[in-house]
């Protein structure tokens, strides 16, 4: 049955891909290999025999399920584990596992929202900060992409009045659609204006920062909370929220997706902490996550691709033209490549784009298989 909004022609008509079994990169569509540039698994851990053991002792050692909320009986060992490591990985005081990163990011925004905090938030945010911001009676202000200037501006505007509570500032470490950062420059704002700054920091962790410690690392800067999924590099499912000892509490006592929602299997709790202690003990595999990157942008640059100035490992190609994205992406899934395919209301109006998500796992020869088919398809497709 279709949507309301896709019989009125507001959003692209959207499917799933029905995949086989996975192989590292390599991941099989009827029987067909494709190598996969569509996955979040930065550093290629969700198939690291390491992860693989430990998720299978968890599944021995506590079922398949942890069949209860965290506050009834599905807080294990290992989910404490995972939070002491993550706050520790984090350089923060405490860490809460949510069952997603998505219910991470709503149960934040309704606990800050109760203090009554304003909230300024960067436009291109996740969708699940955006719409827990929707939920807020707070005042709301959204910033166009990385303005620092705008942002200061409203910051001023705000302290001309007394509040009880500093705003807070919502961004994201590495942006999930384009792969950039600005962290550095919205936390230097703090020096002279007081709020209160949450990332979410999915696609900086295991990325950037010294063994994958994440954007507010790499940049040498402190942020207030950070919150982010289990699913990208951590190789894993679920969320969190890392932050004071106070916020956490509070979160505990009072966040409705905590309370009220089955605690991640102790499989998936497994996984991401040897997620964790890998990318402290193993650093090559961040490593060849860059040099991937490195190749892959010298490449692209000499082949004069259209693309979202990005260091880290979403490379965005940018396709105004919808229908020509349409051929494009099917002429390299055709040479057994796939990848993203972003059209609005994702991204903004002619931000339609390809969306190309490096790993460690990804070999010279794979990369250089995707640039060549990524040359061809482009060229095919006259006038990109
Ligand atoms: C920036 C960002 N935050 C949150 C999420 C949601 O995380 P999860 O998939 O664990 O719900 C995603 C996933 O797509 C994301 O890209």
């Amino acid at each position: 049955m279709k949507t309301p909004e896709i019989i009125l022609g507001k959003t692209p008509y959207r499917s799933r891909r029905t995949l086989g079994k996975h192989h590292g990169v390599i991941i099989h569509d009827h029987g067909k290999p494709l190598i996969s540039f569509s996955h979040n698994d930065y550093l290629g851990l969700a198939h690291h025999p390491k992860v693989i053991a430990a998720a299978q002792q968890a599944l021995q050692d506590y079922g398949s399920s942890t069949n209860a909320s965290p506050l009834v009986a599905g807080h294990t060992e290992l989910h404490q584990a995972l939070e002491e490591q993550l706050a520790k990985h984090l350089s923060q005081p405490k860490a809460l596992l949510f069952s997603s990163g998505t219910l991470a990011n709503y149960a934040l925004i309704r606990r800050l929202g109760q203090n009554k905090q304003p909230f300024f938030v960067d436009k291109t945010c996740h969708a699940s900060i955006m719409d827990g911001l929707a939920q807020q009676t707070n005042k709301v202000k959204r910033f166009p992409h990385n303005d620092t200037h705008f942002l200061e501006r409203w910051l001023h505007k705000h302290g001309e009045s007394p509040h009880e509570n500093p705003p807070v500032v919502v961004a994201e470490g590495v942006y999930s659609m384009e792969g950039d950062l600005n962290l550095d420059k919205m936390a230097a704002l703090k020096q002279y204006i007081p709020f209160e700054l949450a990332i979410d920091d999915s696609h900086g962790i295991g990325v950037l920062g010294k063994n994958g410690r994440g954007t507010a690392e790499h940049l040498g800067v402190q942020v207030n909370i950070i919150t982010g999924s289990l699913g990208k590099a951590l190789a894993s499912h679920g969320g969190f929220i890392a932050g004071s000892g106070s916020l956490i509490e509070s979160l505990i006592q009072s966040a409705r997706p905590l309370i009220y929602s089955t605690a991640i299997p102790p499989a998936s709790a497994s996984a991401a902490l040897t997620a964790l202690q890998i990318m402290a003990n193993e650093p090559h595999h961040q490593q060849a996550l860059h040099d991937n990157i490195a190749y892959f942008q010298r490449q692209a640059e000499a082949l004069k691709l259209n693309c979202i100035p990005s260091k880290t490992a979403i490379q965005g190609i940018i396709i105004p033209n919808t229908d020509k994205l349409k051929t494009v992406h099917q002429a390299l899934v055709k040479q057994g490549l796939l990848m993203g395919m972003i059209r609005p209301p994702s991204v903004p109006k002619n931000g339609s784009r390809l969306r190309i998500c490096l790993s460690a796992a990804h070999s010279k020869e794979q990369i250089d298989r995707l640039l060549q088919s990524l040359k061809i398809a482009l060229k095919l497709d006259h006038g990109v």
